[in-house]
């Protein structure tokens, strides 16, 4: 195990403990947006990675979602952390949620670790070595076609032509008589659970680098996929995310990909 996965997970177990304790007893604000939310466990969780990262790595660059900075994800390092991934459903007491920390080195991701408090379930990978929950190895699921599949997707904090273009791709999805479609509302652990065969596939159409630096690279340390939403591969500059088993990947990027060249749906809302 490398050094930086054992610091990544230790910082994602000592916010998770903080998170927990926070449940349900915190102020949450509004970003802006009534539906993007903020909460004083969002705050705390991330001041407690930086403050632990900081004294083992005092040099390292810190990319987090509530810390203005000016580190870039192709500095020498840099640790990208999402302190509380679904802070929606943390806002509304639904517990499910995790902290996402993801270690890279000019612009590639080495290690990451997303874990879930709540069931004390920690999903880690490191690049070329394999990727595990709980320390036991994980692998993405065997199902070779759509129809036998669970697909996961988010929206992000737009009510627009994204927002649509999601609808739609549901609308395909369900059509072709997928198994289930779920929005669970914590994107890395929709990626960990494309990893661990939970789900056969993920897409979220817009999401920032601390939602799936860890995960993209969880899944495919499991044997999965994950590339940009036109299937193209942008590393840590991806908009959004196109991930499966690999199995599916064509037959599902036909029912919910987004190539670069096709519009989205315009709606009233748009
Ligand atoms: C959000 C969650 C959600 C996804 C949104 C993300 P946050 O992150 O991952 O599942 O649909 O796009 O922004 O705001 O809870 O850290
Ligand atoms: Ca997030
Ligand atoms: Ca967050």
């Amino acid at each position: 195990m490398i050094r930086e996965l054992e610091i990544a997970e230790n910082g994602a177990k000592k916010a998770g403990q903080i998170i927990k304790m926070l449940l349900g007893k915190v102020r949450i604000s509004e970003k802006g947006l009534n539906y993007n939310l903020v909460t004083e466990a969002d705050t705390a969780a991330e001041k407690c990675i930086i403050d632990y990262i900081r004294t083992v790595y005092p040099e390292d660059g810190i990319l987090g979602e509530e810390t203005a900075s000016n580190t870039k994800v192709e500095d020498n390092r840099v640790w990208i952390i999402d302190p509380l991934d679904g802070t929606t459903n943390f806002a509304h007491n639904i517990p499910h949620f995790s902290v996402s920390i993801a270690f890279a080195e000019k612009g590639i991701v080495r290690c990451g670790v997303v874990f879930n408090p709540m069931y004390d379930e920690c999903f880690t990978a490191v690049a070329g070595g394999g990727a595990w929950c709980n320390g036991e190895p994980i692998r993405v699921s065997t199902v070779s076609t759509c129809s036998r599949s669970v697909i996961g997707t988010g929206i992000y904090y737009e009510r627009g032509p994204i927002m649509l273009r999601t609808l739609d791709s549901i609308r395909k999805l369900l059509s072709a008589n997928i198994q289930g479609i779920r929005r669970t509302g914590s994107a890395a652990l929709d990626l960990c659970y494309v990893a661990c065969g939970r789900f056969d596939g993920y897409f979220e159409y817009r999401l920032s680098v601390w939602d799936f630096a860890a995960g993209a690279l969880i899944v495919r340390e499991a044997g999965g996929t994950c590339t940009d939403t036109d299937g193209g591969e942008r590393g840590l500059h991806s908009k959004g995310v196109f991930s499966n088993n690999g199995l599916i990947h064509e037959e599902m990027f036909g029912f919910a990909g987004w190539p670069d060249d096709d519009s989205a749906p315009v709606g009233p809302e748009a």
